[in-house]
């Protein structure tokens, strides 16, 4: 797992601020309107500095934030007060079957150990609900390196708890594993 320390956290905050990433945000957020309606429980798995997070709670959800880096999550507390615990995706904080939907963008491939971690969203979210992956499609994007993945890699890393079905939405990739129920 890669750690986002206090330089990173405001590096990431300023960009976010000049909203670079907004476009993502946007996309991510009608993805989880797409599968559920407002009310309903929506896990941010590395919600960062807490963007879509306040995107999600302005259209009703009740989110939770879980990320591993408390420096990231001090920016997400002021854009999303209370929102948001220290965590890591692999031991999640939330008991079994708490969420509608589980979203993680730009993040699944900092996590070190794929394997648990989506045993982890599998085990908190309720059956028939969904887990949206966004991330850059390396295929398209060569250049992003190591920030992204491949559809095959995302399939594979998915298919272990979920049934899956995968987007291409130029430059990114979104995996949506359902759990059966
Ligand atoms: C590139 S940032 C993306 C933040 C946010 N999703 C966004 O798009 O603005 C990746 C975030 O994932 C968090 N992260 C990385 N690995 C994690 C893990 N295994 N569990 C929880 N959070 C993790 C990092 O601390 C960081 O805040």
């Amino acid at each position: 797992m890669e750690t986002f320390g206090g330089g990173t956290a405001v590096l990431y905050n300023f960009m976010v601020s000049m909203r670079l990433f907004h476009w993502a945000y946007g996309l991510a957020a009608r993805r989880v309107a797409e599968l559920a309606s407002p009310g309903a429980y929506v896990l941010e798995i590395g919600p960062g500095v807490g963007e879509l997070l306040k995107a999600l709670e302005r259209r009703g959800y009740r989110v939770v934030g879980v990320d591993a880096s408390p420096p990231m999550l001090k920016y997400a507390q002021r854009r999303a007060p209370g929102a948001s615990v220290a965590g890591v995706s692999f031991k999640m904080p939330a008991r079994e079957a708490a969420f509608d939907v589980a979203v993680a963008l730009f993040t699944v491939h900092h996590w070190g150990d794929h394997g648990r971690s989506v045993a982890e969203v599998w085990r908190v979210l309720k059956p028939g609900g969904y887990f949206i992956v966004v991330e850059v499609d390396l295929r398209r994007m060569p250049l992003a390196g190591s920030h992204g993945c491949t559809e095959r890699c995302l399939r594979d890393v998915l298919a272990t708890h979920f049934e899956v079905a995968v987007e291409k939405r130029f430059p990114l990739l979104i995996g949506v594993g359902r759990k059966a129920g």
